[in-house]
């Protein structure tokens, strides 16, 4: 497919993100002649410097392509009040890409900042011709959610406005529903009366790494609960669609979310690691969550009494991003001891850059006796497609925005649905326990899923 030239026009250009995840990102499209000549115009409030400085700071120096790719970037400071001289810059960078340019305007910016910079772009002309793409969490709440959505559709419209979820554009999160669907074997069993427990564990090793002021105003669970492991959620729980079209996905995502039953605050648990308020930049009396640990359920047909236990936290003991699916154990038990006390059967998704998928089952022990253990049976995607390249979310969210394929983003609906549910637990959260940096969390929260525990720690 060709797709046209792009002006990328990038807010929070010198921001985490934008170093972290767009630039490499973007890079790694242009050397694999993905993307199209593109010029891309970094903007925000505070300039950088120069063009050279502003580049040299994104830290890609040396890297394969970067000096070609590089010569594509500029920095024009902007904001919400004042737009004309980046609408001036949008306007020559289209000239010079010749007939048929489009733009794309990606805002990675803190919620309270959006509605003024979609205003700016609406008055400035930058909108026009243009598609939107936003980063989450997007509002801080049902009503701000509802707010920026009015204020959105005053400039956009509806199919141009992108809202982000990276973890719909893992390879690994697709492949829930490949793995579904695409195979005659799993779905007869994806229900109450074969699943027991589905485990969305994200721990991660990493603390707040620079981005205090980000984690203090937001926490966990906007950051990602509401978020990503309710996508995650989403993806295990809903309906086969007829077609795999953006509309019949997002709608069956949007039912899952609505039979979610109101999230019992005696099973959420907050936690702080053990030296977060010692972080720069953090209230030395700051009670905001670092880690968030729940229980929910979604009650329809298919998923009655299932327990969905979620859980993700800075300063964990591991970095994962795990889907654990446990079966019912069989009628009866027919062989003596051992593997039979312990875990079922578990369809394990690791959602990583390098995902597999396992089914640990049990299995008769070598040896003289009928003893059962524990085996696994693993799918490596890598290994299966060696010469397949994975694509990072970003790179592939980049590129549908630009397709103008809205399957991988969350909806309107969607997002209003998921504030409804989280509201309440925010408006009166638990406190935030302390847990040890390196730990699986606070007491509490090892004790949600039962005597089973988590299967990560
Ligand atoms: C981001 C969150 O959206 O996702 C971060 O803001 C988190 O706090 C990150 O660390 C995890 O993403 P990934 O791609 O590393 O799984």
């Amino acid at each position: 497919e060709t797709l046209p030239p792009y002006v990328i026009v990038l807010f929070g250009a010198t921001g985490d993100l934008a170093r972290r995840k767009l630039f490499p990102g973007l890079l790694r499209l242009w050397n694999a002649g993905l993307l199209p000549e593109v010029r891309v115009i970094g903007s925000g409030r505070h300039s950088p410097g120069t063009d050279e400085e502003f580049r040299a700071g994104i830290g890609l120096d040396g890297e394969k392509g970067w000096e070609e790719f590089a010569s594509r970037l500029t920095f024009v400071p902007s904001n919400a009040d004042d737009g004309s001289d980046l609408a001036r810059a949008v306007r020559e960078a289209e000239d010079g890409l010749g007939d048929g340019a489009r733009r794309l305007v990606y805002l990675s910016v803190p919620p309270g900042a959006m509605l003024g910079m979609v205003r700016m772009l609406g008055d400035s002309g930058i909108a026009d011709n243009s598609r939107l793409v936003l980063e989450k969490p997007f509002g801080t709440d049902l009503e701000s959610a509802r707010e920026l959505h009015a204020g959105l559709q005053e400039v956009y419209r509806e199919r141009d406005i992108f809202r982000i979820d990276h973890f719909l554009g893992k390879e690994s999160v697709q492949n829930i529903l490949a793995l579904r669907f695409a195979n005659g074997l799993f779905e007869p069993v994806w229900n109450r009366q074969n699943v027991c427990y589905v485990q969305i564990d994200v721990p991660e090793e990493i603390g707040i790494e620079g981005r205090a002021s980000f984690m203090e105003s937001t926490g966990t669970f906007r950051d990602m609960i509401s978020t990503h492991l309710f996508q995650i959620l989403g993806f295990v729980a809903l309906e086969p669609p007829v077609h795999v079209t953006p509309e019949q996905l997002h709608e069956e995502k949007e039912k899952v979310f609505r039979s979610v039953r109101p999230l019992d605050p005696s099973r959420v648990v907050f936690g702080q690691y053990d030296g977060y308020r010692d972080e720069d930049g953090v209230d030395d009396a700051s009670t905001v969550e670092t880690f968030v640990a729940l229980e929910a359920f979604v009650d329809n047909w298919r998923w009655h009494g299932v327990p969905f236990l979620l859980r993700t936290g800075k300063a964990m003991g591991a970095t994962r991003r795990t889907v654990t699916i446990g079966f019912a154990e069989p009628a009866m038990r027919m062989f003596d001891g051992g593997a039979e006390h312990g875990p079922p059967s578990e369809l394990v998704l690791e959602l990583t850059d390098d995902p597999t998928i396992e089914l640990d089952v049990r299995a008769k022990v070598p040896g003289p006796s009928l003893r059962i253990g524990r085996g696994r049976m693993r799918l490596d995607l890598a290994e299966s497609f060696p010469d397949d390249e994975p694509l990072e979310a970003y790179e592939r969210l980049l590129l549908d925005v630009m397709r103008g394929d809205p399957t991988l983003f969350t909806s309107t609906n969607e997002v209003e649905r998921l504030w409804e549910l989280c509201d309440p637990v925010l408006a009166d959260p638990p406190p935030s326990q302390t847990y040890a940096r390196g730990s699986f969390g606070p007491a509490e929260a090892l004790e949600l899923p039962g005597p089973r525990g988590w299967r990560v720690g």
